[in-house]
């Protein structure tokens, strides 16, 4: 049947999903399967009515393609799609809720507050012990992230924060080793470690610096890194996901890891984690997108 790719949309993610679309649309057409691109406007429905397929893969990044929005659409039109569905989108896409649940179920994931414009910043920056992350609670590729060590950097932080999202946390610095897990069809593959000289992950770390540093092997015993998956599947399970993702992980000094987020349409650039990690399992990249797409014809 004919795939078509989900691609650039109107999030703040837009130039990475360009660049993830271009790449799972070349991998479709390189092993063979009618594959047709469609960067996702204002008018999505007409779009895909225009534009008949037997499968989506949703290759979009951020709200709109990554929270259920999308999912939702293609549910009402009767078109299988790749990925998570409605419900486990829209929780994993709200990093607020996703620390909720996993704190609810004895998961752990860094301390975190919530705060607003009336917040008295020394103090919740104190309550985190001083060095801290400030998230905007709906966004990916760390848009609108900083890393604050003063109640008057907090500040600032949030008024940035609050520029992407009415909804802004910050989290406790965990300081250690920077993990990502990438899921596959109910299976987790090889642990990546990342390294950075930045103050932390930020977007230059991620796709402008040529300094970041990826071990896979991640680095840690075996039985560590076990632990490491199996948490992480257990972190996806719990929101409903299916089919792939990757869940990000910290880890502090003395080995406890910490949950950050799972990413239900995580970035598919030739030098992106999972098709690193799907490598390192012995997949090429064309054949870890036809496994996404077959995942979710199941
Ligand atoms: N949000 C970016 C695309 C990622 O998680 O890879
Ligand atoms: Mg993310």
């Amino acid at each position: 049947g004919r795939v078509g790719v989900l691609y650039g949309g109107t999030s703040a993610e837009r130039e990475i999903s360009l660049q993830t679309g271009a790449a799972v649309l070349d991998a479709l057409r390189q092993s063979g399967v009618d594959a047709v691109g469609i960067d996702i406007g204002a008018d999505t429905i007409a779009q895909l009515q225009a534009t008949p397929m037997d499968v989506a893969f949703i290759a979009l990044h951020g709200p709109g393609g990554e929270d259920g929005r999308i999912q939702g659409v293609l549910e009402y039109m009767g078109i299988p799609y790749t990925g998570s569905d409605v419900s486990a989108s829209a929780l994993a896409m709200d990093k607020l809720r996703s620390k909720q649940l996993w704190a609810g179920i004895g998961l752990s994931t860094p301390e975190f507050a919530v705060v607003n414009a009336d917040s008295d910043w020394d103090q919740v920056l104190k309550n985190l012990g001083g060095d801290a992350i400030v998230k905007p609670a709906h966004e990916g590729s760390s848009i609108g992230m900083a890393r604050v060590q003063s109640g008057a950097e907090l500040a600032q932080a949030y008024r940035d924060a609050a520029h992407y999202d009415g909804s802004v946390l910050v989290e406790r610095l965990i300081t250690g080793s920077e993990y990502t897990v990438a899921i596959l069809d109910g299976e987790a593959l090889p642990p990546i470690k990342l390294e950075t000289d930045h103050r932390f992950y930020d977007y230059d770390a991620k796709y402008l610096a040529d300094d970041t540093r990826y071990l896979c092997p991640c680095g840690l015993d075996a039985e560590r890194e076990q632990g490491l998956k199996a948490l992480a599947l257990q972190a996806f399970n719990s929101l409903g996901c299916r089919g792939w993702g990757r869940v990000d992980v910290m880890a502090d000094h003395l080995g406890n890891f910490y949950l950050l987020e799972v990413n239900t349409v995580p970035g598919m650039t030739s030098h992106s984690l999972v098709p690193m990690a799907a490598q390192a399992a012995g997949l090429s990249f064309a054949e870890l997108v036809v496994r996404i797409v077959r995942a979710c014809q199941t």
